[in-house]
C-alpha cells in the first residue's frame, strides 16, 4: 500500500488497544530467562561445537606467520580457522573493513583466527596456543593531530544519510562578520562504545549449500544480504533468525565477525558451531561512535535572532568509512538566513566508526546545544526564550518544505513550567547547598523521523487467532508489543488473540530496528497487511460496506459475525507493505523534545550528581506510552553517560581502545540516575503514516548531554567544552 497523505480517520484511531501502556509481551520471557538469545538456541541444531575468536594484537601491518600446530593438537579441537587460509571476505554493504581473511591487518582486534572445539573451555585453551608473528606498520591514531588537514567528506555513518560534505545557504561569512553578537567555539566528543548487554553471538549450521545463522541483529534483511555477500552465497541459500536481542544501539545494524566465523567454523568442523564474541574484543573488533571535533559559530542580532549559523565537524574513520554526521540537526533545528555546515573525515587506523544511537544528532547536539546556552548568556537572554525566538516551522535550507509537525516550542514551554525553570538563577555559581553547587540546564532535542518501506504477513485462523509474521526485530524496544497492539486494533480482537513472530528472514522484510524508524514503519506495514486481511474477511463472510471490526466480531449494516467464522474453512492470509513515495521530499519529519536537568556539583571534589531530569517530547502518536517512556529514559540515561563518563580512551601509540570491557568503559548505573520524568505531548501526525506515529527510540539521547553540561556550568561557572565532563576538568 502506498501511503496517501494526510491519513484520514482509520481503524487505529479507535485507540482501544493502541496507545495503551501495555506491558511488554516479551518482558516476562526476558526477565525469567525463557527468551532464548542467539547463543542459547540449543534446540535449533544438534551437536553444536564452540568457537573462540582470536583478535589481532596489532592495529596495522601484516601477519608474517601463524603457528596453529599446537592448537590443532589440543584436546577436543575440531578445527582451526585461520585468516591465512582465506582471502579477505568481500565487504558487506554495512561493513567498513573485511570481517575476516588475509594477512593484512586494518584495525586492532580484527579477527584473525578461531578455534573450534567440543567445549567452550577447550576452544579457549586451543585459541591461546595459536602463535602469531606480526610485521607492525605505522598507523594513524590521533584525531587531534590529523584534524587540521582532514579533507571534506560527505555521506554519513550507519544509516547512509547521503549528506553532502558542505552545505551553504545565503552568505554565512558576511552575516557572521557583521553580526552584533557572536560566538565561535570548539567542542569535542570522544568515541563511544555501544556496550550492549548481549554480545555479538551466532550459531551457524549448513545443510548442503544452505546456511542458517541464529544471531543477534537489528536489520534482518541487511544481514541476509551481507551474509550472502560476505560468504559468496546466493541469498536464497541464507536464512537469518534473530527473535530476541539483548540490546543493539546501532552496533548490530551490521553483521560482525562472529557471523562469518561461525559459518566457516561450521563448514570446517562439519557440524553446527556457536560463537559469542568475547567481551574484551567487542570495543575494537566491532564498531563505535566516532570521536568528533566540532566548531560552531553563531551570529545574532541584539534581540536574539540568529542571522548566521555554521557547524563544522571533523571525525575519523578507516579508509572505506564515513564521517559522523554531527552537523545534521544544525541544518534543521533553528532559523537563520545565512548557514553553513561541513564535515571532514580524517582517515585513520582505529577500529571502524559507525552508527550508535542517534548517530549524528547525539554528538552534534552535545556541541550545538552547549553553544546555544553560551550564546543565550552573551545575549543576556533566557536559554528557553533564545530557542523559542529562533524556532522555524519550515526546513531553513528549503523553505518550501514544511515540517509535518513541529511542537518544539510547546515542549520547551511545558518543560520549563513543569521543571520550575523560573526558579533558576541565571548567574552561574550562585546557588549553594552546603558543600554542593546547584545548577539547572536545558537543551532542545531533535531527531529525524525516517520513512522506510516495511512489509508484514497476517493470518487469521478458525480459532480467531491473528498471527503476524515480519522480519522486524525487537532489540528491547517493545516491537512485539506495539505490533500486537496494531494487529489487535485493526482486526478488532483482544491482545491475547494475537501472536507475533519476528526476526526471521523467511518472513516479509520490515523496516528493522535502526534510526528510530522501527516503530512507526513496522506497525504501518502491519496496518497495510491487516487492511488486506479485513477485505478477505469481509468477502468470506459475505459482508460489504463499512465493516466494523470490534470485540472479536465483524459488523456491518445491522449484521454481525464472529471474526473466527471467516476462517472456519481454512485460514486467511494477507501480505502487504507500506511505502511512502517521495513523501520525505515534501515534508521534513522530525521529533522534538525539551530536556531539563538539575545537578549538584561537589565544590570540594568536583563530582557531579544529577538530581532531576525531565524530557517533554513531541513525537507523533505514542503507540504505547510505557514502552515509549522506557525508550526515552534509556536514551536520557545514555546521554547522562555521554555527558559525565563515557569515553573510549585511545592508545595513540598502538592504536586501540584501552578500556575495552564493561569494567573500564564506564556507563551510568542506577545510583547515577535519580528522578527521571518523561512527558509526551498529545500529538498525532497524519503525515507520518497511517499510524500517525513517529520514532522515539533515539530522541531521548539527543540534547540531554548538553542539558547536563549546561546545568554544570550554571552550578559552577566553569564551561567545559570537552566531553565527558569529568571532575578533573572543572576543578
Ligand atoms: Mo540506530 S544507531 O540506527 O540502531
Amino acid at each position: 500500500m502506498k501511503f496517501e497523505t494526510p491519513a484520514g480517520t482509520n481503524p487505529i484511531d479507535q485507540l482501544k488497544v493502541v496507545g495503551k501502556p501495555t506491558d511488554r509481551i516479551d518482558g516476562k520471557f526476558k526477565t525469567t530467562g525463557t527468551a532464548p538469545y542467539a547463543y542459547e538456541r540449543h534446540d535449533v541444531a544438534p551437536n553444536q561445537a564452540y568457537g573462540y575468536i582470536v583478535g589481532s594484537a596489532i592495529a596495522k601491518g601484516r601477519i608474517s606467520s601463524m603457528n596453529v600446530a599446537d592448537a590443532k593438537a589440543a584436546p577436543g579441537v575440531l578445527a582451526i580457522v585461520s585468516t591465512l587460509d582465506h582471502k579477505p571476505l568481500p565487504l558487506g554493504q554495512q561493513n567498513t573493513a573485511s570481517l575476516f581473511g588475509g594477512a593484512e591487518i586494518q584495525h586492532y582486534h580484527q579477527a584473525i583466527a578461531m578455534a573450534v572445539a567440543e567445549t567452550f573451555e577447550q576452544a579457549r585453551a586451543a585459541a591461546n596456543l595459536i602463535r602469531v608473528d606480526y610485521a607492525r606498520g605505522n598507523g594513524k591514531y590521533d584525531l587531534e593531530a590529523l584534524a587540521p588537514t582532514a579533507p571534506l567528506e560527505g555521506g554519513g555513518s550507519g544509516e547512509g544519510s547521503g549528506a553532502p560534505p558542505i552545505d551553504r545557504v545565503g552568505d554565512f561569512d558576511g552575516a557572521f562578520a557583521s553580526a552584533p553578537v557572536k560566538l565561535d567555539q570548539q567542542y569535542t566528543t570522544p568515541g563511544h562504545s555501544h556496550s550492549m548487554m548481549e554480545p555479538f553471538a551466532t550459531i551457524a549450521a549448513w545443510d548442503g549449500p544452505k546456511l542458517t545463522v541464529w544471531t543477534s541483529n537489528q536489520m534482518i534483511a541487511w544481514a541476509k544480504r551481507d551474509v550472502a555477500k560476505t560468504l559468496s552465497l546466493s541469498p536464497e541459500n541464507v536464512r537469518v533468525d534473530s527473535p530476541y536481542i539483548g540490546g543493539g544501539f546501532g552496533g548490530k545494524l551490521a553483521i560482525r565477525a562472529d557471523v562469518p566465523l561461525a559459518a566457516l567454523g561450521a563448514r570446517a568442523a562439519g557440524r553446527p558451531v556457536k560463537v559469542a564474541m568475547q567481551r574484551p574484543l567487542i570495543a575494537n573488533n566491532t564498531t563505535h561512535r566516532p570521536a568528533t571535533i566540532q566548531r560552531i559559530r553563531l551570529g545574532a542580532t541584539r534581540d536574539g535572532k540568529i542571522t548566521a549559523i555554521a557547524h563544522e565537524s571533523t571525525s575519523g574513520n578507516l579508509p572505506e568509512g564515513k564521517p559522523e554526521t554531527a552537523v545534521a540537526q544544525t541544518k534543521l533545528l533553528y532559523a537563520g538566513a545565512n548557514r553553513m555546515t561541513l564535515m571532514k573525515l580524517a582517515v585513520m587506523d582505529l577500529p571502524e566508526g559507525n552508527a550508535m544511537r542517534a548517530p549524528g544528532e547525539a554528538p552534534g547536539l552535545m556541541a550545538l546545544e552547549m553553544a546555544m546556552d553560551e550564546m543565550a548568556e552573551k545575549l543576556g537572554m533566557d536559554p528557553v526564550d533564545f530557542r523559542i525566538v529562533n524556532d522555524t516551522q519550515v526546513d531553513p535550507e528549503k523553505p518550501q518544505r514544511p515540517f509535518s509537525q513541529r511542537q518544539l516550542i510547546q515542549c520547551l514551554r511545558e518543560g520549563a513550567d513543569r521543571f520550575g525553570w523560573s526558579r533558576r538563577n541565571a548567574k552561574p555559581a550562585s546557588v549553594r547547598e552546603g558543600r554542593y553547587l546547584i545548577g539547572m540546564g536545558m537543551a532542545a532535542a531533535f531527531r529525524n523521523n525516517q520513512l522506510t518501506k516495511s512489509a508484514a504477513r497476517v493470518r487469521l485462523d478458525g480459532r480467531g487467532i491473528v498471527t503476524v509474521e515480519t522480519d522486524m526485530t525487537d532489540i528491547g524496544t517493545g516491537s512485539y508489543t506495539i505490533i500486537a497492539q496494531t494487529a489487535a486494533e485493526m482486526m478488532g480482537v483482544a491482545l491475547d488473540k494475537v501472536v507475533v513472530k519476528l526476526g526471521d528472514s523467511d518472513f516479509p522484510a520490515a523496516a528493522g530496528s535502526g534510526g528510530q524508524w522501527g516503530a512507526n514503519n513496522s506497525t504501518a506495514g502491519v496496518y497495510a497487511a491487516c487492511i488486506k486481511l479485513r477485505e478477505q474477511v469481509g468477502q468470506r463472510l459475505g459482508m460489504t460496506g463499512d465493516l466494523q471490526f470490534t470485540d472479536g466480531e465483524v459488523r456491518a449494516g445491522g449484521r454481525s459475525a464472529k471474526i473466527a467464522d471467516a476462517a472456519r474453512n481454512g485460514p486467511l492470509t494477507a501480505e502487504d507493505f507500506i511505502e511512502y513515495g517521495d513523501l520525505a521530499k515534501k515534508y521534513q519529519q522530525s521529533t522534538f523534545a525539551g530536556h531539563f536537568v538539575e545537578v549538584a556539583v561537589d565544590s570540594f571534589t568536583g563530582q557531579t550528581r544529577i538530581r532531576r531530569m525531565l524530557a517533554v517530547c513531541a513525537a507523533g502518536r505514542i503507540l504505547n506510552p510505557k514502552s515509549a517512556r522506557s525508550q526515552v529514559i534509556g536514551g536520557m540515561t545514555m546521554g547522562a553517560g555521554a555527558a559525565l563518563m563515557e569515553e573510549l580512551a585511545v592508545d595513540k601509540r598502538f592504536g586501540f581502545f584501552v578500556n575495552h570491557d564493561l569494567a573500564t568503559y564506564e556507563v551510568p548505573v542506577h545510583a547515577d540516575i535519580p528522578h527521571q520524568e518523561v512527558v509526551f505531548l498529545d500529538e498525532v501526525d497524519p503525515i507520518s503514516s497511517p499510524m500517525k506515529a513517529k520514532g522515539v527510540g533515539e530522541l531521548g539521547i539527543c540534547g540531554v548531554g548538553a542539558a547536563v553540561a549546561n546545568a554544570i556550568y550554571n552550578a559552577t561557572g566553569v564551561r567545559v567544552r570537552n566531553y565527558p565532563i569529568t571532575l578533573d576538568k572543572h576543578l
